[in-house]
């Protein structure tokens, strides 16, 4: 059975301050024991901050963005031997950096090539437009993105690996995927695993489901069979919103 994964993106929010408090008001609420792994994903500049606050917890650290070169001239940019000071994981192809900042797939592949030779875990984030989704496209999308994203990754690096679906209409938008339609994609991602790999390999990849989860709707997302945990934006920013859902993740048994 996998260990669930509770991932919370943060995006643009809290200054190196706001994370010492989240970081402090986190570690009560640790107590009793949470089952599920914990991660949080700071921006860059909360990273040293967030990792002196968990010293005292067991929650994971990740990046929310990484460049694919070791070093040079490439001006704002983190190269992943600077991130594994401070993080495990780092977020891959969120689709705010496909859409705001035109990241391709081809990048994309890059950097998660990039992250395995640094030993960093990619969570490579796949999801679909409403207009995509009405169209009737929603799996060749994300079956574009799997096998552009993919290229190249062997089967003995899937453990390292993580997806997250995030059907785009619901990051931010308060409207969440039914929990049907979230296993229906979920069942998809895990059978173009098997295809491309094999069923131990494709059963080693945590999927991870986003898109405004919140302690009110997670129980049945969870309880899907290949639902493996959440990617959390909104709800992540509040300790106890954040450990609410993962309480809910480790009170079920599949
Ligand atoms: P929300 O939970 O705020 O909808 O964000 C989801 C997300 O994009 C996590 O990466």
């Amino acid at each position: 059975m996998k260990r669930f994964l509770i991932a919370g993106n943060w995006k643009l929010n809290k200054t190196a301050k706001e994370t010492n408090l989240f970081f402090t008001t986190l570690q009560p609420l640790l107590s009793p024991a949470i089952q599920s792994e914990l991660l949080i994903c700071p921006p860059f500049t909360s990273l040293p901050t967030a990792a002196k606050a968990n010293e005292r917890m067991n929650v994971s650290l990740g990046a929310q963005n990484v460049y694919p070169k070791s070093s040079g001239a490439f001006t704002g940019e983190i190269a992943p031997a600077m991130l594994r000071e401070w993080v495990s994981y780092v977020l891959v192809g969120h689709s705010e950096r496909r859409t705001l900042f035109h990241e391709t797939n081809a990048l994309i592949n890059e950097k998660i090539h990039a992250l395995f030779k640094e030993s960093l875990k990619p969570i490579l984030c796949v999801g679909e437009t409403l207009e995509e989704r009405k169209q009737d496209r929603a799996c060749s999308v994300i079956g574009d993105e799997l096998e552009q994203g993919l290229k190249g990754v062997t089967k003995e690096q899937l453990p390292q690996l993580t997806i997250a679906y995030e059907p785009i209409w619901a990051i931010g938008t308060g409207e969440t995927a039914t929990p049907e339609i979230a296993e229906m994609m979920h069942a998809f991602i895990y059978d173009w695993l098997v295809q491309h790999f094999d069923a131990p390999s494709a059963e080693a990849v945590r999927l991870l489901y986003g898109g405004s989860l919140k302690s009110s709707n997670a129980k049945p997302l969870f309880q899907q069979r290949h639902i493996d945990g959440g990617l959390i934006g909104g709800a992540s920013l509040e300790p106890r919103s954040f450990i609410e859902i993962a309480r809910i993740a480790d009170q079920i048994q599949k």
